[in-house]
């Protein structure tokens, strides 16, 4: 079987973490870098494939069976288009959209093209989420009462020196980093009901929001929290303690996600799941067993899930209406800050079909 040639569109940091994974992932090749910035040709040149300043130009060379957008936030629905336009699946990099109306125009392309779109919340090919989903589905903990997510993260000064992360539609931790929570939130639990948010900028002073906490109901069982902060300190952060990423942070043992149902607690990412007896209460003690955990490296696994998805061997774990209702979340969340008022999703959803 013959290497998929995938091209990656930006070539910033997450892109360069795609170009690094598919020097290491099965039946999948790196063919081309497109970024105008001039450091992307250098990196082309190392690893020895083809270079162009924009996408048009990838597309008319037919270098490629599969494209990773990893561009700003604000391009991804107009390269994606294009690409879609010319029959070649995507990886598209989440938030899949800067506003719901580019989303919507999003999601006719993908209809109207049939083509395959991967949304990169990679985490979902975790194994650690993987154990997690996987218990979760076989009713280890029962319907879901209270879930509660923790993140903090102190991001460097200059990390805001990128002008799309101090832009209130592109940047944000609500859009770069919650966006990733509220997915797994609904991939656990399903699909979210109402939020209720708020947000704070008071310790960076940026146009961007630094802190948030909000509140989740879902359409079936149970509540969430969200509280989360990239101008805080503390190791409570997926980033920080899960060592999905040891090229760019540590790991710190501490849990970050609590989830509590009828009949068990699990945390993670320890996987810790803590049940009682037939009658327990709280005046019980709880037994905690350890989830069993596969191996392997998140990206790569991401990757070649979407070899299998390009291939037709597999549908798209993160699909192009995952990324959009992810989006509408933020957008409720960031509503509901405004307004000081619960916000139904419903709400978003109609305005969107309206757009
Ligand atoms: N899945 C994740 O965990 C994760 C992590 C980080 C970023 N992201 C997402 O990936 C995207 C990029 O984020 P980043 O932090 O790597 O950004 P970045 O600013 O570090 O890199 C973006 C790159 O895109 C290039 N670029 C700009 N316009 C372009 C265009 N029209 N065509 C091609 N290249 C173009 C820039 O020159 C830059 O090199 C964002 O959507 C972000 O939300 C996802």
């Amino acid at each position: 079987m013959d290497d998929l040639k995938v091209a990656v569109i930006g070539a910033g940091v997450i892109g360069r973490t795609h170009i690094d994974t598919l020097t290491h992932a099965r039946g999948l090749s790196l063919s081309a870098i497109v970024d105008p910035f001039p450091a992307a040709r250098d990196l082309a040149e190392r690893h020895q494939v083809a270079h162009f300043a924009e996408t048009e130009a990838l597309v008319a060379a037919k270098l490629c069976d599969a494209v990773v957008i990893a561009s700003p936030n604000d391009t991804h629905v107009a390269i994606a288009k294009r690409v879609l336009d010319a029959g070649i699946p995507i990886l598209l990099e989440k938030p899949v959209a800067s506003s719901l109306a580019d989303g919507a125009a999003l999601a006719t392309v993908a209809e109207r093209t049939g083509v395959p779109v991967l949304v990169g919340h990679h985490r979902r090919h975790n194994p650690i989420i993987k154990a997690a989903k996987r218990a979760i589905d076989d009713g280890a903990i029962g319907p879901l009462v209270m879930a509660t997510v923790t993140c903090a993260m102190l991001k460097p000064m200059d990390y805001f020196d990128v002008a799309w992360r101090r832009d209130p539609d592109q940047g944000g931790p609500l859009l770069i980093n919650a966006i990733h929570e509220i997915d797994l939130l609904r991939h656990f639990f399903g699909e979210i009901a109402t939020v209720q948010g708020t947000m704070s900028a008071a310790a960076r002073e940026l146009p961007v929001e630094d802190t948030t906490a909000a509140i989740l109901t879902f359409e079936r069982d149970g509540l969430a929290t969200i509280a989360l902060s990239d101008a805080g300190v503390g190791p409570w952060a997926w980033e920080l303690t899960s060592g999905e990423n040891p090229g760019r942070f540590p790991k710190h043992d501490h849990i970050t996600h609590l989830y509590s149902g009828r009949s068990g607690g699990l945390s993670l990412p320890d996987l810790s799941l803590w049940t009682y007896g037939p009658g327990g209460n709280w005046t019980h003690p709880l037994t905690m067993e350890r989830l069993e955990v596969g191996e392997g490296d998140t990206y790569i696994a991401q990757m070649e899930h979407f070899g299998a998805v390009v291939r037709g061997e597999a549908d798209p774990l993160v699909t192009c209406e995952d990324g959009i209702r992810n989006m509408h979340v933020v957008a409720a969340i960031k509503r509901s800050a405004e307004t000081g008022r619960a916000v139904p999703l419903s709400d978003l959803a109609a305005e969107a079909d309206v757009a």
